[in-house]
């Protein structure tokens, strides 16, 4: 499973990307207001500091705004991933720069029908939102395993990016149904190697370590 990080905060990217966690980048606008960040400065940055996809979405809400907007961010890297939401427009813009070659994510997915539409539209990506189901009292998880029923029924290549992820068992129950792509905050993706266990075992050894009075260096 490839791991992507849902900021637009350098720093947090770099951290990560040093210890090998960061296979693709994803952003939206409310995490480039957050950063405080221009998008197309912040963008070409994140770019650089990865190998893998990163996805900058459009604002245009109508068809040849998308695409226009679309064509400049794409234009930023050859590793950008654009980002357009689950409209009929957001679907006729997928399409179209899926078809001149660009990365196409599919986001705001909600439901299994708008994760089939984004594959027949040439999605690279389908981002279904977990936490925000879940927050509505529906089953996030639910719909990321009926969206893998799906495509493998029908063997779409759309890679399932699992999103709005807030714990760490959203990611290892995405890991357990099978999505291609978690994209995660920074502090959920740190969160994924903590265990109590390991702390109060770690504390035990070093209490012993002491009473030896050794030293290895
Ligand atoms: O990139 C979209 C996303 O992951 C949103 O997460 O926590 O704002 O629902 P959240």
């Amino acid at each position: 499973m490839k791991f992507f990080v849902d900021t637009a905060e350098i720093d947090a990217i770099a951290e990560l990307n040093d210890l090998g966690m960061v296979d693709g980048v994803t952003t939206n606008p409310s995490l480039i207001m957050k950063s405080g960040r221009d998008i197309i400065e912040v963008t070409k940055e994140i770019a650089a500091l990865v190998d893998g996809p990163v996805s900058a979405e459009v604002v245009a809400t109508e068809f040849d705004g998308m695409l226009a907007e679309g064509r400049k961010l794409a234009a930023l890297a050859d590793n950008i991933a654009v980002k357009v939401p689950l409209t009929w427009d957001g679907l006729k813009t997928c399409r179209v720069l899926s078809g001149e070659g660009f990365m196409v994510n599919v986001t705001l997915c909600f439901s299994a029908n708008q994760a089939l539409v984004a594959a027949k539209a040439g999605a690279t990506f389908i981002s279904p939102f977990i936490g925000r189901l879940d927050d509505i009292s529906l089953d996030g998880m639910q719909l990321i395993e009926d969206i893998r029923t799906i495509y493998d029924n029908y063997d779409f290549g759309t890679e399932i990016l699992a999103a709005s992820i807030r714990s760490a068992n959203h990611v290892q129950d995405c890991a357990l149904v099978g999505a291609d792509v978690i994209t995660a905050p920074p502090a959920v993706i740190k969160g994924l190697a903590k265990h109590p266990l390991t702390d109060k075992g770690l504390d035990a050894f070093m209490a012993d370590w002491a009473k030896t009075g050794q030293k290895i260096l």
